[in-house]
């Protein structure tokens, strides 16, 4: 069995029919419910859906062999796996964001409010800023609205929730989209299964490209 961690939500939806695509396929999967694990034993792969930023965490302990991680995840949390592909779906981009009329004091210690502390720490220290991270666990847009933070470092994707609440992206600190993981592990004695399927999706990604 090939044990393969999936993103719950929107993004997982589109990650697994990209493994169905690939010849992946576990029927099953389809079923309304509140089923968390599928399985397909002809095709000998089994799937779980977990919570986004757990992912990583399944593939890293080898509870999953590989499994589908935003670069966000990965680059906060630094879990020990190898990266194999970037599958090219949930693009977005970690951002420092603020009021719109926001200008920084660089004599003053800069308020940075996030869910991604580590991604934060590692841009401000690069540029050699002092700051402050006020770690929130979500709705990170109303920080600097109430004056809890000076900026936030968070996701932008579309940018309307940014829009909406009246701020703006000051500075774009990377790039993110999905990407396949496995476990190392598993990587050493799953070889043939894993580079099979990460071929595969390989594919999947190119024909994506094509559509576009
Ligand atoms: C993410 C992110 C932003 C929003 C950005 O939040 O933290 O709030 O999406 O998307 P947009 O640019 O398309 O508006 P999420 O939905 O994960 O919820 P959260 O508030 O719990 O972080």
């Amino acid at each position: 069995m090939l044990n393969i961690a999936l993103p719950k939500g929107r993004l997982g939806e589109k990650v697994y029919a990209m493994f169905e695509n690939a010849g992946l396929e576990c029927p099953a999967i389809h079923d309304p419910g509140r089923k968390l694990i599928f399985e397909n034993e002809e095709k000998g792969v089994r799937y779980f859906w977990v919570k986004p930023s757990d992912v990583a965490i399944y593939v890293e302990r080898g509870a999953a062999d590989i499994g589908v991680a935003g670069k966000d995840i990965l680059l906060e949390y630094e879990p020990d796996i190898y990266e194999l592909l970037d599958l090219d779906i949930g693009k977005c981009r970690m951002a420092v964001a603020a009021k719109n009329d926001f200008r920084d004091n660089p004599q003053k210690t800069l308020r940075v409010a996030t869910k991604f502390a580590n991604c934060a720490r590692n841009y401000y220290s690069g540029l050699g800023r002092e700051i402050d991270i006020i770690h929130l666990n979500g709705s990170i847009e109303i920080a600097p609205i109430l004056d809890l933070s000076d900026v936030i470092v968070d996701i932008v994707e579309t940018g309307s929730t940014l829009k909406e609440n009246n701020l703006r992206v000051f500075e774009e600190i990377f790039p993110i989209s999905a990407r396949l993981i496995a476990n190392k592990t598993s990587f050493k004695f799953k070889n043939d299964r894993i580079e099979d399927a990460a071929r595969k999706l390989a594919g999947e990604v190119e024909k994506n490209s094509k559509k576009s």
